[in-house]
């Protein structure tokens, strides 16, 4: 893993958003696989920049989200629909069709969930996968589990997931108990991957993610598996690396 520490939030968002730029830049079809949050809306607004700056063209950009709660309707302001549309794609050239964001409201979960992963297939692998990591080191929302999916599912969050994201809710009543998840085996086949993580709560997952045991039961770690992985962390998410 290339470990890489900054001193604060709007370096790290900067050093993501460059990476993501020189990516498109190298390949204007680049697949990506996004994620939502609040780890990534700076580097989302240094894109949005970066665009209006005529420094990058995101008119052939294929890209993929990582997940979707379940049982909010795509203009819920909570819903990964709504923040991307907000934060990302309303402010781009990117085509609406080429945009790819996992339904929860598909009568049929499972054939759903088996288009979406097809779907990652024939536009031929994720290029570049940007990942933020939960406080319990769940990736997309593979939660830590005995057993985990490789495909896109249906998954229950887990009570430190929904006590985390009830800061973006009226109440923690109020968080979709469950949501569709890309699974780690698409993850995992992304070429590259960049990690994003800020803030002390993220130290602990960061840690055993990079130095701890490969184990299900902290999913961010099976990326010590794969062959090219970023990591760009503010001081506080770096502080229990050696
Ligand atoms: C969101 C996602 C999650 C988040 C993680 C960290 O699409 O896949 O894994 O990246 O929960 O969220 P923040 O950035 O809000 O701390």
């Amino acid at each position: 893993m290339d470990i890489n520490v900054v001193d604060n939030y709007s370096e790290l968002s900067e050093k993501a958003a460059a990476i993501v730029v020189n990516e498109v830049n190298c390949r204007p079809d680049t697949v990506l696989g996004l994620a939502t949050g609040s780890t990534p809306e700076g580097m989302y607004a240094q894109l949005v920049k970066k665009y209006q700056e005529r420094k990058v063209d995101f008119s052939d950009l294929i890209t993929f989200n990582l997940d979707e709660y379940s049982g909010l309707s795509t203009e819920h302001p909570q819903s990964y629909h709504y923040y991307m549309h907000k934060h990302f794609f309303d402010h781009i050239n990117i085509k609406s069709h080429n945009i790819n964001i996992p339904h929860s409201e598909d009568r049929d979960i499972a054939h759903a969930c088996g288009e979406y992963d097809r779907k990652i297939i024939e536009a031929g692998g994720i290029n570049l996968q940007i990942l933020g990591i939960g406080v319990n080191g769940h990736i997309g929302f593979n939660e830590p589990a005995e057993h985990l999916n490789t495909g896109t599912h249906l998954v229950d969050l887990s009570d430190e997931t929904i006590a985390a994201n009830s800061r973006f809710f009226n109440s923690r009543d109020d968080v979709p108990y469950q949501a569709i998840t890309m699974g780690v085996g698409s993850i995992m086949h992304a070429e590259k991957i960049l990690v994003m993580a800020c803030g002390k709560n993220k130290a602990r997952a960061i840690q055993l993610m990079c130095c701890g045991k490969v184990t299900t039961n902290l999913p961010a770690s099976l990326l010590q598996l794969h062959r090219c992985v970023t990591l760009l962390l503010d001081r506080e998410a770096a502080s229990l690396l050696e």
